[in-house]
């Protein structure tokens, strides 16, 4: 007995066997092997390449028994080894937050010779529940995805029956659990109280990141997953059954993904490089573009798609137009830049396609080109930065969505959270990306909009598993739920500025000229088509105004577009007044000056020109008439009524 006790006091990092199961590279995968790498973890995978055999649907339906059957095998060039202990894990669901140090002590510090991480329902057979010995603190029954024992313990665990391949791995442990005589034999316990291994599912809400902020300003802060419930920092976080998202949120910064200096981290990692790439050597890309409702803007938004810095022969073109408003327009840019693709498809206004039905062709177009890369765009998509299509790639992940914003507002193309039922919840740090006061790579469970999709997901996935077309729910949450099911993960990234979204709630294409009365709405963009590309510069120190005359001024404030859209907003509605002193436009019925006009709130666009003088006019009436303010909208009434006139 003495030498086991000093043997087992003599243990280090170095006698830990960690193994898991991972039958291909999937983006759980990686993160698993990034969390590990963290700490110096050189997990054994076990089954890597081979088909999984562990049973159909292995996160709903029972199955795993294989993973057992693959760690006795692994373990029997061990056998004699007393004095090791084995620690296995799920990968796909999996972070390790310490090291194996760390770990180790406090795996000896629980007394057990064999230990499981524990959870709070009964699975995969409720009615085992009764059976398990009741517990004061923590969660009362066994979880199969963490645990950890001496060798011959855990062999005996392991060898105590057989088991099919895809029979249920959990249940097996559990009959061995609920076996009083074995388990006081082997000293198996769980982990109730996660001092060592958190399962996720049913105790997301006791789980917090703890930031661990440093004095020295030049060391970054530490993220750390603390349970706040049984007040422990559990080492190896599992995202079992439907707690994935969780994990999800938690690995954007645990264990040392992302920090306040560096930003993220491992975004660095698995990156590709473009830059001195020949062009027929630069990947393709099956580029969608869909117009599915009137947009504000779209001709903008279309021409900094053309304005995408990538060979257009390396990119296949697909537009569905849903809108007919837009028909013109799209014919314009098509006729004038579609023969620079590879090639170009298009569903037309009148064809009446639906959306889902567009979206599932293209997925199935860019299989059929053989592409490397697939990229959704919506028509309300500002790609503001030309190189966001390269940098998507470069970023080289399974789905990558550059972050857009309404400007000024909190709306995005995002979801940080997802309520139970799979609609739009925030996320904590939702505020923060989305003002990019938190910069990074993050693992978020939807995007929309603007994506780029690595083509061989959709290739492997035929159109029964990776659709757009589920009852009741629209295309974009469809196809993002399949991602989720799928495990495959979606990031958003605003590592850099990529663009902006329109907002086309309020667009009313019945007006003559309908983006002029988009002020509120698309400042920004409404600011870019109609203020003079000279307008800053009236503010330039030194700046000597034009002065026609004394105390008229003249500026240039908006665009040649302005003019012609304000011209044709007029004499759209055409009903100009008589030019004499009796105007019933006006309350008395008499005007002092009378021409012939319109009023602004005839083509009801009065909040729309006071908000333009107030913000662009203003400022130049108290640049040159110092302390008159106040009375620009005089002034300028004046001015432009004279104008208009
Ligand atoms: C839960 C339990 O925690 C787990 O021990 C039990 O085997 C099944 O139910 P869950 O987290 O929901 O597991 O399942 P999931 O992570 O999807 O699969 C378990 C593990 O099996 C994966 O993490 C991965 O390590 C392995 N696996 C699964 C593969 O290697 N390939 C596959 O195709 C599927």
């Amino acid at each position: 007995i003495l030498s086991a006790i000093l043997a087992c006091d003599c243990l280090t990092k170095d006698d830990v066997l960690v193994y898991t199961v991972a039958t291909e590279e999937t983006d759980g995968y990686l993160r698993y092997m990034d969390s590990a790498k963290e700490f110096g973890i050189k997990p054994n995978i076990l089954g890597f390449g081979q088909e999984w055999k562990g049973g159909k649907e292995i996160r709903t339906k029972p199955g795993g028994g294989w993973k057992i059957n693959l760690l006795k095998e692994a373990l029997q060039k061990h056998k004699d080894e007393s004095d090791k202990v084995v620690l296995f894990t799920d990968a796909y669901d999996v972070i390790f937050s310490n090291n194996l140090d760390e770990i180790l002590k406090n795996f000896k510090a629980t007394g057990a010779k064999v230990l499981f991480g524990a959870e709070p329902f009964c699975w995969p057979n409720p009615e085992l529940a009764p059976m398990y010995p009741e517990v004061k603190d923590g969660k009362r029954f066994l979880n199969s995805g963490l645990y950890m024992g001496y060798v011959p313990e855990l062999l005996k665990l392991l060898y105590r029956k057989s088991i099919g391949d895809d029979e249920d791995d959990q249940l097996y442990f559990t009959e061995a659990y609920l076996d009083e005589t074995f388990r006081e034999s082997i000293k198996m316990k769980l982990d109730h109280t996660s001092t060592l291994f958190q399962n996720l599912n049913g105790a997301t809400s006791e789980i917090e990141i703890y930031v661990n902020e440093s004095k020295d300003k030049k060391i970054p802060e530490k993220y750390v997953v603390k349970n706040y419930f049984t007040h422990t920092e559990p080492m190896v976080i599992h995202g079992n059954g439907f707690s994935k998202l969780t994990l999800n949120y938690l690995g954007n910064y645990v264990p040392n993904m992302w920090n306040s200096l560096e930003g993220c981290i491992k975004c660095k990692e698995r990156t590709l490089n473009l830059a001195n790439q020949p062009v027929k050597a630069m990947p393709l890309v099956y580029m969608a573009i869909f117009i599915e409702v009137n947009t504000p803007f779209l001709e903008e938004g279309l021409q900094k798609v053309y304005n995408l810095d990538y060979p257009k022969e390396r990119m296949h073109l697909f537009i569905h137009n849903a809108a007919k408003y837009h028909t013109s327009l799209v014919k314009n840019f098509t006729e004038k830049y579609a023969s620079e693709y590879l090639s170009f498809k298009q569903i037309l206004a009148e064809d009446g396609t639906p959306e889902w039905t567009a979206r599932d062709l293209s997925l199935d177009q860019s299989t059929a080109k053989n592409v490397d890369w697939y990229f959704s765009l919506d028509s309300i998509v500002h790609l503001d930065n030309p190189q966001t299509l390269r940098l998507l790639i470069e970023q080289n992940r399974s789905v990558v969505a550059p972050l857009l914003v309404r400007s000024g507002k909190a709306w995005s193309n995002f979801w940080g959270a997802l309520t139970k039922d799979g609609f739009y919840a925030r996320s904590k740090d939702y505020l923060e990306i989305v003002y990019n006061k938190k910069r990074g790579l993050w693992n978020v469970p939807f995007i929309t909009n603007a994506y780029l999709v690595r083509a061989s997901i959709i290739k492997r996935y035929d159109r029964s598993i990776l659709t757009y077309n589920k009852p009741d729910t629209d295309p974009d949450m469809a196809f993002c739920r399949t991602f989720r099911e799928l495990n495959i993960f979606l990031y958003v990234s605003n590592r850099v500025d990529f663009g902006h979204l329109i907002n086309a709630d309020n667009f009313d294409v019945t007006l003559a000229e309908p983006e002029m009365y988009q002020i509120f709405d698309n400042e920004m963009d409404w600011e870019a088509r109609y203020i003079h590309e000279d307008y800053q510069n009236n503010f330039a120190p030194g700046r000597v105004d034009k002065q026609p005359c004394p105390d008229v001024y003249w500026f240039p404030i908006v665009s040649l577009r302005f003019c012609n859209s304000l011209i044709s907003m007029m004499e759209s509605y055409g009903k100009w007044s008589a030019g004499t002193s009796y105007d019933e436009r006006l309350e008395g019925g008499y005007e002092a000056v009378p021409t012939r006009d319109i009023h602004m709130n005839q083509v009801g666009w009065e909040p729309h020109w006071l908000k333009f003088l107030q913000k662009y006019v203003r400022p130049l009436q108290e640049k040159v008439f110092l302390g008159e303010e106040g009375q620009a909208k005089t002034y300028i009434d004046t001015w432009c009524g004279v104008d208009i006139g």
